[in-house]
């Protein structure tokens, strides 16, 4: 019953995503899972581009759709024609990459942008061939030699078009119009602490499939077992009554499935893999095949509950020693998108001591999930429903409702993510609880084998009794919010007299805190925005983080300094949010040492506890 309901909530999400070629992801076709692990052609280099402040490239002067918009790239027949664009003659900017910090002309810009690839293509016979994009912030539409593919909104989750019909041997133009303005009504609302960085922002594809392909799978432990693997897998073609056969080599593993007259079936079969931890990171080589495909996955095996005010990592307490990022480029600023950008942020993480990264405040790009994956760090992946969403607004919770969606769908089988979140720092109310509810049904619906959470916000009570008040914290598995003592709400010595009680029995995570600093300003401990003060700030909210019972984890706000819109102090903030524990230079502020030993110590502790019930069971 379970898995009939798993299709037909599966299936049903993907209508709504794929939905007529109007509106909001009109036209996609179901994300293909695992795009590494395809036969692609990279897109990623210089593209034309069209700055389009009026739209006059889509609508036109009685702002109606145009059907000779700028995506049939018009040219004069005869010297007298009246065309007032070419793509052919118009300057380049890099994809991936956001516009903002490409030209300096662009660096505040919010609106349209058209931008144009032409590649050549090698037609194969009985392929059928996608366009993917990594992502594009914050909605698109995109055209494929003229034709009208179909329309993406949501600044960070990957999508797909099929293309097989419009693709042509030789010449073909990809033009994509992104428009990043802010609205009320998106997901996020027009008022985040993070830069609009606006553009194509990831890496674009063209994959090639056969006729019948393995469009789609999960596979992972069943909930609470660690010799039972479960999952599914869905054929895109005439995908009904094929075999399809999942091998695991390492394991000797061979296991077939019939999928049904939709191409789809269930996996339930016996495995007994080396469990993935971040001490022993493992991954097994995974292929699925049916006669006509064969994809291959990188794929680790882990189990993870709570139980009571613990966190098991297969079976045993483990502490997040966690840390905020969000995909801000190192050293150039701007948005970070590649497998460099990724080495460098996690590699510092691993250096403060990291287990965990929670990243920030939105879906993070593939290259960082599957490179934290690899390092033994688990994540905390969250769609950015951030502070004040239109809670009534059902086009609002639709949009909230496909991002989750296609989070999960992307990063289902990456084993190092642990929890879903959806929502960071939102206002409690019954329209907002109702939101969030649904979002957190939709996550447990999509995948029951991960903790479901949200950054809630702390609430004082009577004199500095601290403690977690949120209805949302009834349906979410653990006792997550951001606490700022000492930087927004008093001084640092107020960490000393707050205590903090907490009436339901379930892990608690503080998933930000700390203050700003910057970086090489130094002076009196009580002087603000020195490196000092930030350090005090640490020391003083680890002395009461080690007063917590049932802390679970900690991850402080946050690894780097990133550009903001809000952080406009001429001298201190300059246009950056300054509570990095490292510059966005790359300098490391006294406050990084603090964090780097109480996790010292926390692994010390956790490894001597493991060594000491691993004697106690010879
Ligand atoms: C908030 C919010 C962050 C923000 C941070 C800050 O808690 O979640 O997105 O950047 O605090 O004020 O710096």
């Amino acid at each position: 019953m379970r898995s009939f309901l798993l299709t037909l909530l599966t299936t049903a999400l993907a209508t709504v995503i794929s939905g007529p070629l109007s509106g909001a992801n009109a036209g996609l076709a179901p994300l293909m899972q695992n795009l590494p692990g395809r036969q692609t052609q990279l897109l990623d280099g210089h593209w034309n581009y069209i700055l389009d402040i009026y739209e006059l490239g889509f609508y036109n002067y009685r702002m109606r759709e145009d059907p000779n918009g700028f995506f049939r790239e018009a040219k004069p027949r005869t010297p007298s024609d009246l065309i007032e664009y070419d793509f052919d003659k118009a300057e380049t900017l890099m994809v991936p990459g956001d516009w903002n910090t490409q030209r300096t002309d662009l660096l505040n810009y919010e609106g349209n942008i058209w931008y144009r690839r032409v590649f050549d293509y090698e037609p194969v016979t009985g392929k059928r061939v996608f366009v993917y994009f990594g992502a594009v912030n914050y909605e698109c539409v995109v055209y494929l030699n003229g034709n009208k593919l179909g329309s993406h909104e949501g600044g960070f989750s990957s999508f797909n078009f099929e293309v097989t019909r419009f693709i042509r041997k030789g010449r073909n133009s990809l033009i994509v119009k992104v428009d990043n303005r802010r609205k009320v009504e998106a997901v996020p609302t027009n008022n985040t602490d993070w830069y609009n960085y606006g553009g194509i922002t990831r890496s674009v594809y063209v994959a090639e499939v056969p006729g019948t392909f393995i469009r789609d799978y999960f596979v992972q432990l069943q909930k609470g077992s660690d010799t039972q693997l479960n999952g599914w897998v869905q054929l895109d073609g005439t995908g009904a009554s094929q075999k399809v056969v999942l091998e695991i080599p390492e394991l000797r593993l061979k296991h077939t499935v019939q999928t049904d007259e939709k191409g789809y079936a269930l996996i339930d079969c016996p495995a007994k893999p080396v469990l993935w931890t971040p001490d022993q990171p493992k991954l097994y080589q995974v292929l699925l095949s049916c006669p006509t495909d064969t994809v291959a996955d990188q794929i680790g095996f882990r189990r993870l509950e709570t139980s009571g005010k613990k966190i098991l990592l297969n079976g045993k307490e483990i502490f997040f020693r966690g840390i905020c990022i969000h995909e801000e480029a190192p050293f150039r600023s701007g948005r970070a998108w590649s497998p460099e950008d990724a080495e460098v942020l996690l590699g510092w993480a691993r250096e403060l001591g990291c287990n965990f990264v929670r990243l920030a405040h939105y879906q993070h790009n593939e290259h960082m999930v599957r490179a934290a994956e690899r390092l033994g760090l688990m994540v905390w992946s969250e769609i950015p429903t951030y502070w004040t969403i239109q809670w009534e607004n059902p086009a609002t919770l639709q949009n909230a409702r496909n991002q989750l969606s296609e989070m999960i769908g992307r990063d289902k089988n990456r084993t190092n993510i642990a929890i879903w979140s959806i929502c960071n720092e939102t206002p409690p109310s019954e329209p907002r609880n109702r939101f969030l509810k649904t979002l957190a049904d939709d996550a447990r619906a999509l995948d029951g084998t991960r903790l479901v959470a949200a950054a809630m916000e702390k609430k004082t009570v009577g004199n500095n009794t601290q403690t977690l008040d949120d209805p949302a914290a009834d349906f979410l598995d653990v006792l997550s919010f951001n606490e700022y003592i000492g930087w927004y709400d008093g001084l640092p010595e107020k960490c000393d007299v707050s205590n903090w009680v907490f009436t339901q029995d379930k892990p608690v995570m503080i998933t930000e805190f700390g203050g700003g600093a910057l970086q090489g300003m130094h002076g009196d401990v009580a002087e603000r925005w020195t490196e000092e003060f930030q350090e005090s700030l640490y020391k003083h909210s680890v002395a009461m983080f080690k007063r917590i019972e049932g802390l679970s984890g900690t991850t402080p706000w946050i690894l780097m300094d990133f550009r903001s819109p809000r952080r406009i102090h001429p001298e201190y903030q300059k246009g950056f949010n300054r509570k990095g524990l490292i510059s966005d230079q790359g300098i490391k502020k006294k406050a990084f040492y603090v964090m780097q030993e109480w996790y010292q110590e926390i692994k010390a502790l956790e490894d001597q506890r493991n060594k000491t019930k691993a004697s106690g069971r010879k």
